[in-house]
Formats: C-alpha cells, sequence, structure tokens
C-alpha cells in the first residue's frame, strides 16, 4: 500500500528560549527535522508534507526544495489535528497517511515501517508508551476487553483517566481517505479549544475502525524535544548508541559519554578514539587509525595506519596512510599529507599538498605550497603566501632541506635536494642541488659589558 508522510512542525517551541524555530536545533550535527524528514525518506513515501509555522522563511532555507518533499503553512495554530488539515489536501492518491513529528527526532525506521504494515481498511495505528510519569501527555483510555477506544488529552482527562499511565505519543498511521472525513468532524469544543488530531481514535472507533497499539521499544525513540535540557539528553543519548554500534564494528571509543559524532562516518577495523574526539560532517577513516584526545576532524579522509596525536583541529583535509600528526597541529581545508608525512606541534598546513615521507616537525606555517618527497622543513619555517591582496604558489621539490626559521616569499620555487640555510629569507627562485642562505654576517665585540640597573 502506498504511503505519504505528514510532519507536524509549526509550533515554536517556547521553553527553548530562541530566535531559532524549534525544529531547526542540532542534534548530532542535524536539525531536529533533518532527523525526522531522513527517516521518512526511508520508507520511500510518495509525499512528505512538512506543517510549518514559526520561523517559516528559516525553515524553507534549512530544507532547499526537493521533489518528494511539500510544505503546508498552517497560521495560525490551532491544535494537532488544525495542523494536519492544513497538509492532508496535498496528499493525493497514498493508501496510508502516517503523522510525525519535527521534534520527535529518533524513532527507529523499523518502529514505524510496523506500525505503517498494521493499516488497514478496517484499522489505525497508534503508537503508544508506558510511562511512570505521564503528565501533559493524552491517555489511551481501552474499554474492558482492553480494546484502545479513544486519547484523552491530560487536561481533559478525568481523575480516573489520569491514572493510565499509557500514553499517546503522537504518532499514528491511518488510511488517508478516512483521516480526511474524520479531520472534517472534529471540533475545538475541549479544555484547550484547539483542535485536537488525537479526537480522530474516537471517530474511527465509531466507524468500526480497530485501533491497533503499538508500544515503543525505548522510551527515547519515542522523546519529543521541548527544552534545551531534553535535547542534551537526547544528544548523550544518540552519541552513546552510534559509539555502541561503532564498538560492534571493531572500533575502540574510549568512553562513549566523552564521544560526538555529528555527521556520516566509514570508518575501518582496530581504530582507537581516545576521549573528547568530535567527528563532523563527512569523515572517512581507515584500519588501525589511533586518534588521541581533544582532536576535531571535519570532512577529512584519514588514512591506515594513520596517528592524529591529541589537539589537533582538522579540516576539509586528507590524510595518507601513515601520517602521523600533531600533538597541537592544524589543518585547514584542501590540505594534502601524502603517505608517511609527519606535521608537528603547533604547525598549521593550508591548500597545500605535503609529499610522501616528508616532516614539517614543528612551529611553521605552510601554505598554498606543493611540497614533494623527503622535504625536511625546519623548526618555524614560514611559508609567506600573502602580500595583502594576492595569494602566491610556493613549490619545494624532493629532498630539499630547509633550516629552522625560514621565510620563503612566494612565489618562489626551491629546486629538487637544495639546503636553505638556518634563518633565511628567500625570495628568489633556489636552483636544485645548491645552498641559498640570506643572513648578514655574525660580527663579535669583544669584552661586551651587559648593562647594569641603576641602584
Ligand atoms: C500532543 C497530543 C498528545 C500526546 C503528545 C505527545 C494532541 C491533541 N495531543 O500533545 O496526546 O501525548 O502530543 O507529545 O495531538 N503542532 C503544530 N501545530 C499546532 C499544534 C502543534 O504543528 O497547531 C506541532 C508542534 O510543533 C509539535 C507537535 O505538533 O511538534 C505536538 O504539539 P504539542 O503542543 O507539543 O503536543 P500536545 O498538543 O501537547
Ligand atoms: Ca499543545
Amino acid at each position: 500500500m502506498s504511503l505519504s508522510v505528514i510532519i507536524l512542525a509549526a509550533g515554536k517551541g517556547t521553553r527553548m528560549k530562541s530566535d531559532t524555530p524549534k525544529v531547526l536545533h542540532k542534534l548530532a550535527g542535524k536539525p531536529l527535522l533533518g532527523h525526522v524528514i531522513d527517516t521518512a525518506r526511508k520508507l520511500h513515501p510518495e509525499k512528505i508534507c512538512v506543517v510549518y509555522g514559526y520561523g517559516a522563511e528559516r525553515l524553507l532555507e534549512a530544507f532547499p526544495a526537493q521533489a518528494d518533499l511539500c510544505w503546508a503553512l498552517q497560521e495560525p495554530q490551532l491544535g494537532t489535528g488544525h495542523a494536519v488539515k492544513q497538509a492532508i489536501e496535498q496528499i493525493d492518491g497514498s493508501d496510508i497517511t502516517l503523522i510525525l513529528y519535527g521534534d520527535v527526532p529518533l524513532t527507529p525506521l523499523l518502529v514505524l515501517a510496523r506500525l505503517s504494515e498494521s493499516v488497514n481498511e478496517k484499522a489505525v495505528a497508534l503508537l503508544t508508551a508506558e510511562m511512570d510519569d505521564p503528565s501533559g501527555y493524552g491517555r489511551i483510555v481501552r474499554d474492558a476487553d482492553g480494546n484502545a477506544i479513544a486519547i484523552v488529552e491530560h487536561k481533559d482527562a478525568d481523575k480516573k483517566q489520569l491514572a493510565i499511565r499509557e500514553i499517546n505519543t503522537g504518532i499514528m498511521a491511518l488510511p488517508t481517505e478516512k483521516l480526511k472525513k474524520w479531520l472534517q468532524q472534529i471540533n475545538n469544543n475541549n479544555a484547550q479549544q484547539e483542535y485536537y488530531l488525537t479526537d480522530v481514535i474516537g471517530l474511527a472507533v465509531k466507524d468500526g475502525f480497530d485501533i491497533h497499539t503499538q508500544h515503543a521499544f525505548a522510551i527515547e525513540d519515542v522523546t519529543g524535544v521541548n527544552s534545551r535540557q531534553q535535547l542534551a539528553e537526547l544528544e548523550r543519548y544518540l552519541q552513546k548508541r552510534t559509539a555502541i554500534g561503532l564498538y560492534e564494528h571493531g572500533v575502540t571509543i574510549r568512553d562513549p559519554d566523552r564521544f560526538d559524532l555529528r555527521g556520516d562516518l566509514k570508518i575501518g577495523q582496530d581504530v582507537e578514539i581516545d576521549v573528547n574526539v568530535i567527528l563532523e560532517g563527512n569523515v572517512q577513516i581507515g584500519n588501525n587509525v589511533r586518534i588521541e584526545s581533544n582532536c576535531i576532524i571535519r570532512d577529512s579522509i584519514i588514512g591506515d595506519n594513520a596517528r592524529i596525536l591529541s589537539h589537533c583541529v582538522i579540516e576539509n583535509s586528507h590524510i595518507e596512510s601513515g601520517c602521523i600528526v600533531g600533538p597541537f597541529a592544524r589543518l585547514r581545508p584542501d590540505s594534502v599529507l601524502r603517505e608517511n608525512t609527519k606535521i608537528g606541534n603547533f604547525v598549521e598546513i593550508k591548500k597545500s599538498i605535503i609529499g610522501p615521507g616528508s616532516k614539517v616537525n614543528h612551529l611553521s606555517y605552510v601554505g598554498d605550497a606543493e611540497v614533494g618527497r623527503s622535504v625536511n622543513i625546519g623548526a618555524g619555517t614560514i611559508v609567506c603566501n600573502y602580500d595583502g591582496a594576492n595569494k602566491h604558489q610556493t613549490i619545494i621539490e624532493d629532498g630539499v632541506f630547509i633550516g629552522s626559521d625560514t621565510q620563503l616569499v612566494a612565489p618562489v620555487k626551491i629546486g629538487k635536494n637544495a639546503t636553505i640555510g638556518a634563518g633565511s629569507t628567500i625570495t628568489k627562485n633556489v636552483a636544485a642541488d645548491t645552498l641559498a642562505l640570506s643572513r648578514t654576517k655574525q660580527t663579535t665585540v669583544a669584552g661586551w659589558q651587559r648593562p647594569v640597573k641603576k641602584k
């Protein structure tokens, strides 16, 4: 049977105390609504329609137009039933409509698939959960035989109903044509004077439908985010779940409570990740890689056997196998480290290729440069790539040795196996196999007396 999805996301999220619409707040680096849309897509629905209201422009901007995605403006927001009504006209020809919430990000695909499958011409499907403290939620009312027959909102519930601990998660799947009909029949004669989506359950029962209820496995699967604290709690839950998945894949995460993946990760086996490592965007890590504590790695590829020592910031870079980077190194976008290179402490690399086996071990800046193989760049070397207006290229060929505290003023080329004496400022090209030096001669003043402080 064909399926469409409606995602409710019109609410402001007052308790977030934020200018940003709630569903744009990020969980594991992705907006809450993005999580819901991504899961919905995996059900291969004909259409996903998002009901939006608060922060309309920001939402449309965050989710660029896609063929399967449509939007329905709800203004003003008169309740969940009213919200679904705004979208349902755009759902045509789908047998089943699944209702999701933009602020309930972690419902597993399997749960939604099972829920949708249990809908038929005679049944509506409802995802429920058992809560120790059900305050605020709609309660599932059952008849003497145990069949669900209605949902009563907390504010409308009598004393007996308030004692019910089985709650409505809000997630339900219904036959589309019937849903359209039931939505016409709901009213706002209730404590909150809202059009409740939950009233369609009672209407379905009246029409002879069964209510197939399904229990959530974990409460986090159906938890909505209303506050920053709840967002942080779900974040830790999700990160821990990710870490546990990585254990099964053959990855050691030293402490699952201090691991953060904010994006997509492809990772090999026997990788060790120490505490407080943040992986962002698209990250690819090979086999036998070791990443020490406090590193941020964003949109980068790390080859087999590489070691990233502590406190490195690596962005949009490609580190080939066997490299050692850090501690305290920064790789800025478009840096490529070929096999077995070594980048040491307080070294910044930008938009440069460092050839196989080359070393930049201490306190250097290399930008807009092409460095060959087996090059040694001494401590404190600066590539002066920027003249205040333009960036210029530096080429350092294979086997070059650059003495410490050298400035290479680009554009400049250092030929194969050349040597640059320490403390030089190189402004002209250096030919292969030569030594270039640009230091003033050392002078000596004999018997020099240091000044003394006056008493
Ligand atoms: C709703 C359910 C309640 C359930 C609870 C689960 C109704 C009447 N009640 O409660 O049974 O236990 O969810 O969390 O459905 N929204 C709109 N437009 C609106 C109103 C809400 O888009 O006019 C969206 C909100 O942005 C939010 C979601 O719907 O994402 C749920 O709204 P919320 O007010 O949090 O839920 P309740 O109505 O309190
Ligand atoms: Ca409400």
